[in-house]
């Protein structure tokens, strides 16, 4: 089964042009003729977050360029006798010019292309749904629509979450050729943590093999990666604040600088449920009462925020952890990227006695290699039904 998969849920364009090679009990061989991601982070920076006009604006202008170049590369490894011309090309143009009215730069980039293109023979399409920014997500899901006009193929809609659930799974050597996809384990319990999320969520199959996804535990305002990014905003420093941080306080630890103390809202809450807000603000009076001058004064603020941010995480998956008893912590989202945090879950994995996947560095943004993965956990390897017509941006999308 071929698939080709699109992300356009926030800040990063990005496609991937996948295909189950080898499907057995102890999981998947996945080839992998493309996967590319085009990022806007550096156009965002100066906003301190990501802009969602600019996103939208952005993600229009990369699409067409994405999948040429997606195709490009994809020549290497699929077979000439595999690609042809558009069937049926006024037809096809008229219906992609309908589908993209709304954009009309995008639409007469692809139709363009497939005027000048040979298409490689595919299975399906995937594309995020949600949850992320409406009008990122339109762009993706309705280039996705034409694409199935073009291709004559199934559209399917994907949660971004399922996808960073299942990015633990992917193990590679070289992401750019051949990929093991191991079975998500039985009793897993999964933490998803990006710049929208910040969730605990249990994993259960039923008895058709399908898995059932429980939130236990949510962030009852702004997610962890928000918080960083805001906090990173107070501080001076450009978007993602995320990393910024997370060096800084890194430099602090190497250096045994003092962290600033802030608060620890929620850790004693008996919950799993999470608060961010409350510490963004107290960073704000620590702004605005104290002087974040000097690097020292800046590695110290970075330090307290982040030690903060983590002790929470820390507390919370533990005792979901004791509480489920689940036997693997699946990690996945933009802030799973961080060391420290880490460090504490596998100190966690340690002493109870269960396994940590973590997600490759390269999947731990945003990509469109999760969503084709995603896609063969949602349709269960199966026949892929058409859910174009159906298929709607939904920026709150529940993974439940
Ligand atoms: O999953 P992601 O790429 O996009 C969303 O779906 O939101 O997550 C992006 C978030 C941003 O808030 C960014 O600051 C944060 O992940 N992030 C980090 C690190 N790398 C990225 N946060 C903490 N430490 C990091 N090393
Ligand atoms: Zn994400």
């Amino acid at each position: 089964m071929r698939i080709l998969s699109i992300e356009t849920s926030c800040d990063e364009t990005s496609m991937a042009l996948v295909e189950l090679h080898k499907d057995s009990a102890d999981g998947q061989t996945i080839l992998i003729h493309s996967h590319m991601t085009a990022s806007q982070a550096m156009l965002h920076a100066q906003y301190g977050g990501v802009f969602p006009v600019v996103a939208k604006r952005e993600h229009v202008k990369a699409l067409t360029p994405l999948f040429t170049a997606l195709l490009d590369e994809s020549k290497s490894s699929i077979k000439e006798n595999e690609w042809s011309k558009v069937e049926n090309l006024d037809e096809k143009i008229h219906k992609v010019k309908e589908i993209l009215y709304r954009d009309p730069e995008l639409s007469d980039d692809l139709v363009h292309f497939i005027k000048e293109s040979k298409l490689p023979k595919i299975d399906a399409i995937s594309v995020t749904s949600g949850p992320g920014l409406e009008i990122a997500l339109w762009v993706g899901i309705t280039f996705a629509k034409a694409l199935g006009q073009i291709f004559e193929k199934p559209v399917i809609g994907i949660n971004h979450m399922l996808g960073h659930l299942v990015s633990p799974m992917i193990q590679a050597n070289d992401l750019r050729k051949k990929i093991d996809f191991t079975p998500i384990p039985d009793n897993s319990l999964a933490l998803l943590i990006s710049g929208g999320h910040t969730e605990l969520v249990s994993i259960e199959k039923d008895s058709f093999g399908h898995y059932k996804f429980q939130v236990i535990g949510e962030t009852l305002d702004d997610a962890i990666g928000e918080a960083y990014d805001k906090v990173a905003r107070l501080m001076g420093l450009l978007y993602p604040g995320g990393p910024r941080i997370a060096k800084l306080a890194e430099k602090a630890r190497s250096k045994n600088i003092d962290p600033v103390i802030l608060p620890r809202p929620m850790i004693h809450s008996g919950d799993y449920n999470f608060s961010y807000s409350g510490l963004k603000t107290a960073v704000m009076y620590y702004t605005k009462q104290n002087k974040i001058e000097t690097d020292e004064q800046k590695m110290a603020l970075a330090l307290g925020f982040e030690n903060a941010a983590t002790d929470v995480i820390l507390k919370k998956v533990k005792n979901a952890l004791v509480d489920t008893g689940a036997t693997s912590l699946l990690l996945g989202g933009g802030v799973s990227a961080n060391v420290f945090l880490r460090n504490g879950l596998q100190q966690i994995a340690n002493d109870l006695n269960i396994e940590l996947h973590s997600p490759l560095n390269a999947l731990t943004g945003d990509n469109a290699l999760m969503i084709a993965l995603a896609t063969f956990i949602k349709t269960n390897n199966s026949i892929l039904e058409d859910e174009s017509g159906s298929i709607v941006a939904d920026g709150t999308l529940s993974i439940a």
